[in-house]
């Protein structure tokens, strides 16, 4: 369905730009509970997810579901506050469409974040991990089907899928700010069960620091249209087994609450930095 997704999106650009007329220098992507970064951008447009053609509503309480598009710091930039994710049951296209959006609304640059549970025994709740690398365990791929070349290569190169300049950039923003990150590489499954520990070992000895529900079939989706990707983690928990207390997306979304105010300073600063 190569010309109608291409035709897609240029109907969803169009219902945005019909709204603003600024163009992003970098995406945002916010995960669960961290809706509030939007309180510290100068909005120009706020679209509910139902207003914009393609975009399907989030159904995960600690996700809205709307794009906002105006400065950050200065710096042009389109949020995604709430994302889709496919134990949702919505189809990869669904999940992927707004991210590419966000790829054709003109942002080179798109920083992911998400909540994750963690693996590396290092990993503490509330930590901060950059994501150098993921694995991809949610059995599906965004660009399974016809590819259309005006996005991008059938079989795109995945070696650097989040770009060490950037992960770099975080670091040193951070450092500046007395802040503390973690690197790993980040497992997207399915869910929308949380992990037993048996595949937590699994998930450990496959290489795995960081584990989570979201963030991989979008940043191959992104990849593919040759954006520069960030992706940061919110670890929120220790992962099943690791710790003896059972999971519960409550917890994840107070562990989230308690980064938030960190992950916002990270996320703005590196926005900061990016500015065209
Ligand atoms: N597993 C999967 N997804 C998650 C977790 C977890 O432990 N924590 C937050 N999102």
């Amino acid at each position: 369905m190569t010309e109608s997704l291409s035709t897609a999106l240029d109907a969803a650009v169009a219902a945005v730009r019909a709204r603003t007329a600024l163009v992003p220098d970098v995406g945002l992507i916010l995960g669960s509970g961290l809706g509030a970064l939007v309180d510290a951008i100068e909005i120009d447009a706020r679209i509910p997810y139902p207003d914009i053609p393609g975009f399907v509503g989030s159904t995960v309480s600690g996700h809205a579901g709307e794009l906002i598009v105006g400065r950050l710091a200065g710096t042009p930039v389109v949020v995604m506050s709430g994302r889709v994710h496919l134990y949702e049951g919505y189809g990869i296209e669904q999940v992927v469409f707004p991210v590419r959006v966000l790829a054709r609304l003109g942002a080179p640059t798109v920083v992911v974040t998400n909540a994750a549970g963690g693996i590396h025994p290092d990993h503490r709740p509330e930590d901060i991990m950059v994501i150098r690398d993921h694995i991809n365990l949610t059995g599906q791929n965004p660009l399974v089907g016809r590819n259309d070349d005006s996005l991008g290569l059938r079989f795109p190169d995945m070696s650097e899928a989040y770009d060490r300049e950037l992960a770099d950039l975080a670091h040193r923003v951070a450092a500046e700010a007395g802040l503390s990150l973690r690197d790993g590489v980040y497992a997207g499954l399915l869910g929308p069960s949380y992990e037993t520990p048996a595949e937590i070992r699994m998930l450990r000895t496959l290489g795995a620091d960081a584990v989570g529900m979201s963030t991989v079939n979008e940043v191959i989706a992104l990849r593919h249209m040759g954006v520069r990707v960030l992706g940061l983690s919110c670890i929120t928990n220790l992962a099943a087994g690791i710790s003896t207390a059972p999971l519960s997306h409550e917890e994840v979304y107070a562990v989230a609450q308690a980064i938030r105010s960190r992950l916002i300073q990270l996320v703005t600063k590196v926005v900061e930095a990016l500015r065209r």
